[in-house]
């Protein structure tokens, strides 16, 4: 096991797109156990292998009270989306900044799990926004590329002045 570091925006590594897992073997366990890992102690609920500079479709999530539910998803596909929400979102590649970001209330999920079997999820609530959120990493976009360009420039100069002060 072993942690991995996070890429922090506006790193332009965030901004690339994965591609798809063609074989879920040990080297591919071994990365969702190190993610995990990583997740865990930061502490966040969700996670997309692009913001641990690898480029393959895949995110954990979980969103459990008792942070006891991990839930893989390898080259995950929404196959159906409905109603709208805007859940405040943060990000671990974006430390200390939330905001509201529309996404689906409801979405259907399918994807591969940890052993390659594929497998369909019905989603609602912080789960479903945790979801599309990993998978807009999938696809080189963060939560803040929702927002004004404005807006976005003033969240990177203030992580850059917060990077600053803790060097
Ligand atoms: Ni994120």
């Amino acid at each position: 096991m072993a942690l991995l570091p996070i890429l922090q925006y506006p790193d332009e590594r965030l901004h690339r797109v994965a591609r798809p897992v063609t074989a879920v073997d040990d080297e591919l366990r071994q990365l969702i156990k190190d993610m995990a890992e990583t997740m865990y102690a930061a502490p966040g609920i969700g996670l997309a292998a692009t913001q641990v500079d690898v480029l393959l479709r895949v995110i954990i999530v979980d969103s459990s009270p008792g942070h006891d539910q991990l839930m893989t998803f390898i080259n995950p596909e929404i196959i159906k989306r409905s109603g709208v929400s805007d859940f405040e979102e943060g990000c671990l590649s974006v430390p200390g900044i939330y905001e509201k970001v529309p996404r689906a209330e409801r979405i259907t999920v399918r994807a591969l799990d940890a052993g390659g079997q594929s497998f369909d999820l019905d989603a609602d609530g912080l789960l479903a926004v945790c979801i599309q959120h990993e998978m807009d990493h999938l696809d080189g976009k963060v939560f803040v590329d929702y927002l004004s360009r404005l807006k976005q420039q003033r969240i990177a100069e203030k992580l850059r002045k917060q990077r600053r002060r803790t060097m």
